[in-house]
């Protein structure tokens, strides 16, 4: 793999390694050992956009950030576009550069909710979300999966609508949902959405330690 700079939005990033976002295990503390060890960027775990706007407290604990980061990306997620947006303008995120939505959680609790992942199935709304973040003036980007099952992938059609609706990148985790964390990974459905947009493609690469 290449390693060069990326332009996302307004920002320059010195590389385009970025480290993912890990519920539990990318707080500040890990975010800027990463950033020391060299990363390009690093994500905050998903914060919930409604705890946001409720000034929950362990929402506001999970967007700590350390002086030595470069970058500052928080993920967050929910499915209506106006409190989407009011945590894109809350204070609690003022100090992130980019905020990353994440539309492709797997797990049920998330998906039941008609978050994550569900916002795959529902391609107007989650147009209507990144559209409705990007009037914050934040830089936007997504994550999403290949698709919901292994026989219907869509990641290169979705990647468009979140590219039209203003979206500056895209980290695409190449299972679906059905194959959660230990499914196939569909490679070329991957390649298939980095030749049908113009803004960076990231792959989540799977390692196994
Ligand atoms: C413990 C754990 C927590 C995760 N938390 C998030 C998260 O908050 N946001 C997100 O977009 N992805 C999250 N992920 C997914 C990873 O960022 C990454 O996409 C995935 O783990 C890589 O592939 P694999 O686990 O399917 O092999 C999490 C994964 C794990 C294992």
């Amino acid at each position: 793999m290449k390693l060069k700079s990326l332009d996302i939005g307004r920002l320059t990033l010195r590389n385009n390694i970025f480290v993912s976002p890990m519920a539990g295990y990318t707080d500040y503390a890990f975010r800027a050992l990463c950033y020391k060890l060299g990363a390009g960027a690093c994500v905050t775990e998903m914060v919930s956009a409604k705890g946001l706007i409720y000034k929950n407290e362990n929402t506001e604990f999970l967007l700590r950030r350390d002086k030595e980061e470069k970058v500052s990306i928080a993920q967050i997620f929910g499915c209506d576009p106006d409190i989407m947006r009011m945590a894109c303008e809350s204070e609690a995120l003022k100090p992130f550069d980019i905020i990353d939505i994440n539309m492709g959680c797997p797990v049920n609790k998330i998906y039941s909710n008609g978050e994550g992942s569900r916002l795959m199935e529902k391609p107007y709304l989650a147009e209507k979300i990144v559209k409705s973040c990007c009037n914050s003036g934040k830089t936007i980007t997504v994550k999403f999966r290949a698709g919901i099952r292994d026989n219907e992938l869509i990641a290169a059609d979705f990647g468009k609508r979140m590219e039209q609706a203003g979206a500056k990148l895209i980290t695409v985790h190449g299972r679906t949902k059905e194959g959660m964390y230990s499914g196939k990974v569909h490679y070329d459905e991957i390649a298939k959405l980095k030749k049908s947009v113009q803004i960076p493609v990231l792959q989540v690469v799977i390692l196994v330690v």
